[in-house]
């Protein structure tokens, strides 16, 4: 969603705005602006459209030298998409300007008041009541007025605020919204994700809730009352790590990395045939008096949870729920000493999830998160925290850091059984270590899968089926597919379909069948005469060697033989290239998907 940069120091540019926002693209938006001191007066420029519109629309200014200024991707939540409603923002006297990720919920009230004080606004934007506001309370320092204005504030925030007679010093402050600082020895630089920060520094600090900063000459955190020490975190990831690299895409990118982030997400913590958390030191007593783990999640991330609903069920027979954290949130969930939740976000920044821990929190509940970003929200709010080591994933549809979880999952499964005195099946652990070089030959042969995707380009229908561990793969294939290539695609168990969804099936509408080798290839194959008797076109990831499946499927996709738990993760990346090539072949904008955004941090 929105994204912010801002920098302050010596030898900048305009175009280093620019380039951040470039970084920013990824989270979705619909309009991009900046401002920027220009001897002592604030110019703004700001667009519906592209980074790129805007870059053209700059122009030679972009080699203008600057001392600083702030950059916005905005994400249209109040207000339609247009030039205006653009960030940054203003005051009356087109001093003071900010930028916004986040929703003011009380700010139609705050517009009548200051309307009814003589402001004049010219956007539709809940944002605008910041610049107003600022201009109220601003008596020489921009850092003293923008606190001023926060307990005005319902809902939450990420800001950044300027003023024309203070060059060379950025106001910012968060409540739900991140914030991160960097500094080198020219910049200091506030952003909202990691991201932009990489070209300036590894070393950053992350603004806490209810805190704000002044960024410039150094950089002064001030918390709610008092000014605060902070910790400075070093990241790992590289520059490099957030661009294409010669991929066509970040997506295919991404899942060629699979095999990398399979060893990332596993070193450490796989031992021989034992399985280690340190990150769970601690809580052995509390984990082996666990009776039931209640997952909060979305999209994707949710797909994971579902997985290990199946995978711990069987495993050690303790009852797992799963809901999407927008209905989660809202349920009067039970909080007990013997119940984990585990929450799973690769940003951990996506509201619903925050929300539901905190509601959990706020109970008594024991949080363990499964996080990609380091320092984001969810990490400092839960108990525990296993980072999934991925790397940054760029595009919006989630694929990397899917398989990092699942793998994460599955070798938490494996813990607590030891823990509970669970045995672990013959052979599952082998193919767990070997897990990568499964990857690489699939990838290898991604080809394969590209022409089958050739075959189905056409079809705007699409039904995916599985059964026991192979339904949340369903459900996740069919997202991939939606999400990048708008294609009507749905997932059911496929023991679901006689009670409605086969009414759809004709020669039209084909079905993607999810049927390896396991438990239920037997009841599969039954679901699949179904739905051939409709004469619905049926394409399978199948296990190879599979001769009877083979058989009976118009298209198959081969996944290596494996142990049964282990065919959701090696089926992802089939799934996952499968929808790729559809949507590249349909020429679609794969990274940015219509409409979706990579972080959604509003509800
Ligand atoms: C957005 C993304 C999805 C992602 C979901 C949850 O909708 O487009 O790819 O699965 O958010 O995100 P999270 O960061 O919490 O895993």
């Amino acid at each position: 969603m929105c994204g912010i940069f801002g920098f302050v120091g010596e030898g900048g540019k305009v175009r280093d705005l620019v380039d951040a926002l470039k970084k920013l693209e990824y989270r979705g938006y619909d309009s991009a602006g900046v401002a920027f001191w220009d001897e002592d007066a604030v110019r703004l420029f700001k667009i519906k459209g592209k980074v790129s519109d805007l870059e053209t629309a700059l122009g030679d200014i972009l080699d203008l030298d600057i001392k600083g200024g702030i950059a916005h991707t905005r994400w249209a939540t109040h207000g339609e998409p247009n030039d205006v409603n653009a960030h940054p923002h203003f005051d009356c006297e087109r001093k003071i300007f900010v930028v916004h990720n986040g929703i003011i919920e009380n700010h139609k009230e705050l517009r009548k008041e200051l309307e009814k004080r003589g402001h004049r606004f010219v956007s539709d934007t809940d944002t605008e009541v910041l610049a107003h506001l600022i201009e109220e309370n601003y008596y020489g320092n921009i850092l003293e007025a923008l606190r001023r204005i926060l307990p005005l504030l319902r809902g939450s925030y990420a800001v950044v605020a300027m003023h024309s007679d203070e060059v060379g010093i950025l106001a910012a402050a968060r409540k739900g919204s991140p914030l991160v600082i960097g500094k080198n020895e020219n910049f200091c630089v506030v952003a909202s994700d990691i991201t932009p920060i990489l070209k300036y520094t590894k070393e950053v600090i992350f603004l806490d809730e209810g805190e704000t900063v002044s960024v410039g000459g150094t950089v002064d955190f001030v918390g709610l009352k008092d000014s605060v020490e902070k910790r400075i975190f070093h990241i790992s990831w590289s520059e490099r790590d957030a661009e294409k690299g010669g991929y066509k895409h970040f997506m295919l990118k991404e899942i060629m990395e699979e095999p990398e982030v399979l060893k990332n997400a596993m070193a450490g913590r796989m031992k021989g045939s034992k399985v280690e958390f340190e990150e769970l030191k601690g809580w052995e007593d509390f984990l082996s008096n666990v009776e039931k783990v209640k997952m909060i999640a979305c999209g994707t991330s949710h797909h994971a949870g579902m997985l290990f609903k199946y995978f711990i069920e069987d495993l050690i027979q303790i009852e797992v729920e799963t809901d999407v954290a927008s209905e989660m949130r809202y349920r009067k969930t039970k909080v007990d000493d013997e119940t984990l939740f585990i929450a799973i976000s690769q940003s951990g920044e996506t509201a619903d999830t925050l929300e539901t821990v905190r509601k959990i929190k706020e109970k008594g509940g024991r949080v363990l998160s499964l996080c990609n970003v380091l320092g984001s929200t969810l990490t400092r709010e839960s108990d525990r925290t296993i980072f999934l080591n991925a790397g940054p994933e760029i595009s919006v549809a989630s694929t990397k850091a899917y398989v990092a979880q699942v793998v994460v999952l599955l070798l938490l499964g494996v813990e607590l059984a030891r823990i509970k005195g669970k045995n672990i099946p013959a052979g599952f652990l082998d193919d767990l270590r070997d897990i990568h070089a499964r990857f690489e030959e699939i990838l290898e042969n991604s080809n394969l899968i590209r022409d089958t995707a050739r075959e189905f380009v056409k079809f705007r229908n699409f039904m995916y089926i599985g059964r026991w561990m192979g339904y949340p793969s369903a459900l996740e294939g069919a997202l991939k597919l939606k999400e990048i290539s708008y294609t009507n695609a749905t997932a059911y168990p496929a023991g679901e379909l006689k009670h409605g969804p086969i009414a759809l099936l004709d020669e039209d509408f084909p079905v993607f069948a999810i049927v390896p080798t396991d438990r239920m290839k037997e009841k599969m194959l039954n679901n699949i005469m179904e739905v051939k008797a409709r004469k619905a076109k049926v394409v399978g990831v199948v296990t190879e060697g599979d001769d009877e499946v083979f058989r009976l499927l118009d298209h198959t996709l081969k996944i290596p033989k494996v142990h049964e738990y282990l065919y959701p993760l090696v089926m992802a990346p089939v799934l996952q290239l499968f929808a790729y090539f559809i949507a590249d072949e349909r020429g679609l904008d794969v990274d940015k998907p219509r409409n979706l955004a990579k972080s959604v941090t509003v509800e």
